[in-house]
């Protein structure tokens, strides 16, 4: 038998190559080794984003796109819309009431939201701070073994954690208590040096033409010590270098080298480095467009009925348990 892993992504459209590097590539990988279920966090985003629901509907395409377009790959992997599946709101409302709300106010991931959004606390939804209860109840009614995650989600998972073990006590050995995998992720620099984020302004999507990708790393922060061709680089703190290691990893140590040494100037290795992204979007540019809406949509339906079953008996359980109506 193979192990069970669940994981899921905020569909905000496009997805960049931080996105792939950081999480996608993994779940690729996992689809070998594992039963996966794949999920699009589609109420998730309404903690942050309520005032967007009218694009909602075209994100979780894009995403589901792209993420077809990188090699998930739904025979083998379960890929389903949160939303679509309403035991996730059940299993949510009875788990709100295992969790005291300081427990939720000291979530150091829930404090950088707030600070990126320039909120005050206070101005916090009900829903916001129950994000990792709602995130609970869509790892838990899986019952993985195992949870793929980015470390800016061990917070959530350490919270899940405490929740399986708590609703264990209280109704009897239900849910074994997941176990985060943190897989290598580099942490991926966006143009201008910060982190790659889709509202920073500083991303390279899947989706972008090769003019797009050229220009973009055209535009990206390099050594600012080096100013002309002669000068000698630092390499490390570098965007396109960064870029090389993630997509021309043959030629780092002669790259490193030779932009130490002076000889290899930021033009021609801002070029080689497009034509190099560019050769690793190739194949998934050419996926991509082969994927219609409508075949997506398929995807995701015939996906969410699978999760469904398996989350409606997770939730007869649950029902039994708590001796709720049934
Ligand atoms: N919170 C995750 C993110 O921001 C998305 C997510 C929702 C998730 N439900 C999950 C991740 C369950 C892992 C498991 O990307």
């Amino acid at each position: 038998m193979k192990k069970r892993i669940l994981s899921g992504l905020r569909p905000t459209g496009k997805v960049h190559i931080g996105n792939y590097f950081g999480a996608l590539s993994n779940w690729v990988k996992f689809q070998k080794e594992y039963e996966c279920f794949f999920e699009v966090a589609d109420w998730h985003v309404l903690t942050t984003d309520i005032e967007h629901t009218d694009i909602m509907q075209q994100q979780i395409i894009e995403t589901v796109k792209d993420w077809l377009a990188v090699g998930i790959d739904p025979e083998k992997a379960v890929v389903f819309v949160q939303s679509g599946v309403k035991e996730h709101a059940e299993f949510h409302l009875l788990l709100s009431m295992l969790v005291s709300v300081p427990r939720l106010q000291r979530n150091p991931t829930l404090k950088e939201q707030i600070r990126d959004l320039g909120k005050e606390e206070e101005k916090i939804s009900y829903g916001h701070l129950g994000y990792p209860v709602l995130q609970t109840a869509d790892i838990l009614l899986y019952k993985p073994e195992k949870v793929p995650v980015g470390e800016d989600q061990l917070p959530h998972l350490e919270l899940s954690r405490e929740l399986a073990r708590r609703f264990n006590t209280l109704f009897g050995e239900t849910f074994p208590v997941p176990e985060p995998i943190l897989s290598y992720a580099p942490r991926v620099p966006g143009i201008d040096g910060r982190k790659m984020s889709k509202s920073l302004n500083n991303a390279i999507f899947l989706s972008d033409t090769e003019q797009e990708v050229e220009s973009k790393i055209r535009k990206a922060f390099t050594d600012p010590k080096k100013i002309r061709l002669g000068d000698p680089g630092h390499p490390d703190g570098c965007v396109v270098f960064a870029y090389h290691n993630l997509v021309n990893k043959e030629e780092v140590p002669d790259i490193r080298k030779n932009c130490e040494s002076g000889k290899l100037g930021c033009v021609e290795c801002k070029k080689n480095c497009a034509f190099e992204m560019n050769e690793f979007l190739n194949p998934i540019r050419e996926r991509r467009k082969n994927l219609s809406d409508d075949f997506i949509r398929e995807i995701l339906k015939q996906g969410t009925e699978k999760a469904k079953e398996f989350a409606s008996n997770t939730m007869r359980e649950v029902r039994e348990k708590m001796n709720l109506w049934r």
